[in-house]
Order: C-alpha cells, then sequence, then structure tokens
C-alpha cells in the first residue's frame, strides 16, 4: 500500500523526523483556514499517489490566505496522471537553499536493501539518473548490520551533501531506517531533503510504501486505507480473502497458483489479439487448496464485473487435485443458482495435472450450461478470446 504524502509525513514525525507543520484539506474553505491556521506564505499541495504533482501544477505557492484559498480552488479537482485530487496538504513554505534526494528500497534483483542519495534532488532527480548517474550514489544495506548515525553520515557523503547538511541528514537518515523496518516498508524515499536557509535538514516530501505481506502484525496500518478509491470490487474479494486485482478487459480469470494466473494473463492478451484485442478482466488466484466454496466467490466476484463476458478457469492439479476442483466449479453453480445469481457467461476450463482426467469427467457429467472443457491452456486461451469478442 502506498501513503499519502501527508500520511508519510505523519509517519516521519511520529520517529522525530523533522517536516513542515502542515493541515490537511478538503475543500477550498478548509485550505483558506489551514493557510489562516499557519500563518504567513504556506504551499498548497495535491494529495495523489503519484509522483511529478510539482510539474503538474499540483504544487502551488501561496502569499496568504486568499490567495492559498485560490491555488486550492485550481488544485482540487485536477487531474494529475489519471488520480483525481481530493484533498491538499497546506503546509508551511519553507527557505530552500539546497534540495537532495534520499530513499531506502527493496532492492529484489540484488536480494538486499538499498540507499540511494544525491545532493541533486529536487524534481529532476530522475533527469540527473539518467544524465549523471555518478551523481547518485546507491549503497547497499545489510538487513542484519542496518543503518545507525555514523552509516547514515557515510550514505549522506557518498550523496555528495555539503558538510553543513550532513549532520543534519545524517539524522533523518537514521530515523528514516527505523521507518523502513519498524513500519514494514519497502520504500521510503524524501525528495526532496532540504537544507533550509538557515541550516535545518527537513524532509519537504515523502513516499511511503507499506508491504500488505506484513499487514497481520502491523494492524494500525489499517487506518491508512484509502477506502473511497478501492475498486469496489477488490475490496469485495478482500473481505472474501481472495487474491483478486481488476483489470480493464473482458476475458474473466480464474487459476490457482500466482505464477500459473500471471501466465494466464500473458496467453490470454496474446491470443485476444486475434479477436479484436480481446484482454484480460482479471487478475484471480484461488490458491492451492481450493474449494467448493472459493471457487463459488471466485466466479461471483468475476462475474459481477460487467465488463466480464466470458471466463477462462485454468487449473494445474496438484495436492487438490482436478476432481476436487470439478466438484468445486460443479458445486460453485449450483451454489450461485441457489443465491440467485446462475452463471450465464460462457466457461472454458482447461483441467490438467493430477487426476485431470477423473476432473474432465465429473465436469461433462455434469452438463453444466455453458461451460466447455479444452485441453489445452493456449487452445482455452483462444476459445475464451472468441467468446468474447462474440459477448462483447
Ligand atoms: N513546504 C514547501 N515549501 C517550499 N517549497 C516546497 C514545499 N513543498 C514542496 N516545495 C517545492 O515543490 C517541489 C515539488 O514538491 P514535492 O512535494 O516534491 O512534489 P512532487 O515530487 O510530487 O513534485 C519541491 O521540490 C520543492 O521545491
Ligand atoms: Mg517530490
Amino acid at each position: 500500500m502506498d501513503l499519502f504524502e501527508h500520511q508519510a509525513k505523519e509517519l516521519f514525525a511520529e520517529y522525530g523526523i523533522p517536516v513542515p507543520r502542515g493541515v490537511v484539506a478538503h475543500t477550498v474553505e478548509e485550505a483558506r483556514a489551514a493557510a489562516e491556521q499557519l500563518t504567513g506564505r504556506v504551499v498548497v499541495k495535491a494529495q495523489v499517489k503519484t509522483g511529478g504533482r510539482g510539474k503538474a501544477g499540483g504544487v502551488k505557492v501561496a502569499d496568504d490566505a486568499a490567495d492559498a484559498e485560490q491555488k486550492a480552488t485550481g488544485i482540487l479537482g485536477m487531474d494529475i496522471k489519471g488520480h483525481t485530487v481530493h484533498k491538499v496538504l497546506v503546509e508551511e513554505a519553507s527557505a530552500i537553499a539546497e534540495e537532495y534526494y534520499f530513499s531506502f528500497l527493496l532492492d529484489r534483483a540484488n536480494r538486499t536493501f538499498l540507499a540511494i542519495c544525491s545532493a541533486s534532488g529536487g524534481m529532476d532527480i530522475e533527469e540527473v539518473a539518467h544524465t549523471a548517474p555518478e551523481k547518485v550514489a546507491q549503497i547497499p544495506v545489510s538487513p542484519l548490520t542496518g543503518v545507525d548515525r555514523a552509516r547514515g553520515r557515510e550514505i549522506a557523503q557518498a550523496g555528495g551533501l555539503p558538510e553543513a547538511a550532513l549532520d543534519g541528514a545524517a539524522d533523518i537518515i537514521e530515523k528514516l531506517w527505523a521507518v523502513f523496518v519498524d513500519e514494514d516498508a519497502t520504500l521510503v524515499e524524501v525528495n526532496p531533503m532540504i537544507l533550509t536557509q538557515d541550516g535545518q535538514v527537513k524532509a519537504l516530501d515523502g513516499k511511503v510504501t507499506l508491504d500488505d505481506n506484513a499487514s497481520f502484525r502491523q494492524t494500525e496500518h489499517e487506518g491508512y486505507a484509502d477506502k473511497a478509491a478501492e475498486d469496489p470490487l477488490e475490496a469485495r474479494a478482500k473481505e472474501k480473502d481472495l487474491n483478486y486485482v481488476k483489470l480493464d478487459g473482458s476475458v474473466g480469470i480464474i487459476g490457482n497458483g500466482a505464477g500459473l494466473v500471471m501466465s494466464t494473463l500473458d496467453v490470454v492478451a496474446y491470443a485476444g489479439e486475434q479477436f479484436g484485442g480481446q484482454r484480460p478482466a482479471n487478475f484471480l488466484d484461488i490458491g492451492g487448496g481450493a474449494s467448493a466454496e472459493v471457487m463459488a466467490n471466485g466466479l461471483e466476484i468475476v462475474l459481477s464485473d460487467p465488463s466480464v463476458k466470458s471466463v477462462f478457469v485454468n487449473v494445474f492439479g496438484g495436492i487438490t487435485a482436478c476432481d476436487a476442483v470439478a466438484n468445486g466449479i460443479v458445486s460453485a453453480f449450483k451454489l450461485l443458482s441457489e443465491r440467485g445469481e446462475a452463471v450465464t457467461h460462457p466457461l472454458v476450463v482447461r483441467l490438467d495435472g493430477n487426476n485431470a482426467t477423473l476432473g474432465r469427467q465429473i465436469l461433462s457429467d455434469a452438463g453444466l450450461p455453458r461451460v466447455e472443457l479444452v485441453d489445452t491452456m493456449d487452445e482455452a486461451a483462444k476459445r475464451a478470446a472468441e467468446l468474447a469478442a462474440v459477448g462483447a
């Protein structure tokens, strides 16, 4: 889960990291009141979970409360890279002397953590990383030793920060490491980390990605969830413990195992090119031990997406053998018609692996309407795409 800038800064503040004073506003009136409360020059900042807000016109300095109201009028409701601005952060304007870049992230490729630091921070860091990579220090961080103040200072030095900023930066870097570890984050980024004209180092922006796999031990993170932006189908799937991600195509996908489902998405997208560009409508992994109920819940979620025209059930029988999955599909059909949601869309089923023959037998004996058995994954993907094109 990504946090909004204001949430990231609230979290930073809990760890003692210096951030500007700020107030969140959902309306122009609230923005004005926030500016009055803060007094003096303020910055009105769009709260959207995407970068490059400054360049998109989503970060504006305001001289006083009336100006803040006006700037908020322009920013609220704005679209930044497909994200609508529903709230702004009004914060005190800092007198910036220099802007630096700092982040901790999980470097999956090298199976380690990484600190990235540069004295050339701010809105053009991507450009700097591209044209002058030597100005961006990338330092592996061992999870066993972590980062203390002294190590933080070395990292800041490697990034080319000036003497005047080293102590302040070391302090922030040490505390950001604590945020990274204690909150189970996969990214904490501060761009810019600034040196103010009176010599303080502060976090002026904040981006935090929390690892959802740790949510079982980070129960208070639930409070960060952006309920308004959640896809309603994804929210319902989550309630049922299903691994479901909504996509924008027309072929519903159900499979067992994340790897199989991901390759199913590829195969369907490829096959769909022949049929007017049919694409997968979702990712849904029903997991290894899928019971009839899980299958019914999965089918129900997938079928309640109005853009779904056909469904491809792609199962490789393992510990849960194909006959169990086939029985699951049969019971799912029964369960759904009892719930008054009888399946009316075509379903293409490919069963392979443990007890495949028996599984196929069960399905054909059940004589379910609109269910087609196809032997191979490629053929099944093609058929599902074709049916989606017909239904579209
Ligand atoms: N509180 C602030 N005071 C002064 N300038 C700011 C403040 N917040 C942001 N800025 C300026 O706006 C730029 C962009 O803001 P930032 O929060 O980094 O948004 P983004 O990275 O999405 O463009 C910063 O690099 C900084 O120059
Ligand atoms: Mg930024």
